[in-house]
C-alpha cells in the first residue's frame, strides 16, 4: 500500500544563500510542506554547510516544520543542538551512528520526529530492526554531499522493498527520497512507494518556486 499524504520538502542546499530569508519565505508561501536543511560536516560527506546557529535562523524565517538531515560524524553528540534550534524531524545516517536505537529514543524524548537515512549502497536490511521505532526513512538517491546530481534509479526497487517491509512493521512510516528528485521523476518516485520528496535543484533552480511546486503536486496526483 502506498501512502499518498504527499509532502514536498525543498532542500535549502540549492537555494541562493545571499537571499536565504527570501528563498525560505518564497517556498514556504509557495506550497512546500517542509523545509529540508542539509547539515554537512566535511567529514562524513565531502561538503560543509551549516550548523545549529544557522538552523535557528532558518526556523525564524518559516512556520513550516524543519526536516533536518544530519550528514555528520558526531550526530550522537550534537543532535540535541539541532532539536533546540527547531528541528521538527531529525534524520541521522545509519552509516554514521554506533548506538542507533539509543539515539532514536533520545531524539523522540526531546520531542522531535526521528528519521534514519540510508545511502544508495546501504542495504535496507540495515534499518529493518529500527523500523518500528522511527517516523521516517530517508532513502538517499544520490551520494550525499552536493545538490544537482543525477537521480540514482537503482534506488527505485529499494524503495518498493522498503514500503513492503514497512507495511508489515510500521505502516505509518514516511518514506522520504532525497537526491535528484524533480518534476520529471517525482511521479515515478511516488509510484515506487515514497511519500516525502526532497528537492534541491528541482525547486530552487526553477523559479517561480510556487509554480514548480504546484506542477510537482499535479504530477503526484497522477502517480
Ligand atoms: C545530499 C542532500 C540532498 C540533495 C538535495 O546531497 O542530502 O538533500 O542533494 O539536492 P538535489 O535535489 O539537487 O539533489
Ligand atoms: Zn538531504
Amino acid at each position: 500500500m502506498t501512502k499518498n499524504n504527499w509532502k514536498i520538502s525543498p532542500s535549502l542546499i540549492a537555494a541562493d544563500y545571499l537571499h536565504l530569508g527570501d528563498e525560505i519565505r518564497e517556498v514556504s508561501e509557495g506550497g512546500a510542506d517542509y523545509i529540508h536543511v542539509d547539515v554537512m560536516d566535511g567529514h562524513f560527506v565531502p561538503n560543509l554547510t551549516l550548523g545549529p546557529e544557522i538552523t535557528a535562523f532558518i526556523k525564524k524565517a518559516t512556520a513550516l516544520p524543519l526536516d533536518v538531515h544530519l550528514m555528520i560524524s558526531n550526530a550522537e553528540v550534537s543532535f540535541k543542538d539541532y532539536i533546540q534550534a527547531g528541528a521538527a524531524i531529525l534524520t541521522v545516517h545509519v552509516e554514521a551512528v554506533t548506538h542507533l536505537h539509543r539515539l532514536i529514543q533520545e531524539i523522540k524524548k526531546l520531542g522531535a520526529k526521528a528519521g534514519v537515512a540510508v545511502n544508495p549502497a546501504t542495504p535496507i536490511e540495515a534499518v529493518s530492526e529500527i523500523l518500528p521505532d522511527i517516523d521516517l526513512v530517508n532513502m538517499m538517491s544520490v551520494n550525499p554531499g552536493f545538490y544537482g546530481q543525477a537521480f540514482i534509479s537503482a534506488v527505485l526497487p529499494k524503495i518498493q522493498r522498503l514500503r513492503e517491509i514497512a507495511d508489515k512493521r510500521n505502516p505509518a512510516l514516511d518514506i522520504e527520497v532525497d537526491g535528484g528528485v524533480k518534476l520529471e521523476n517525482i511521479a515515478q518516485v511516488a509510484s515506487a512507494g515514497a511519500n516525502v520528496f526532497v528537492s534541491g535543484a528541482g525547486v530552487f533552480k526553477n523559479k517561480p518556486y510556487k509554480d514548480t511546486i504546484k506542477k510537482m503536486r499535479q504530477a503526484l496526483a497522477g502517480a
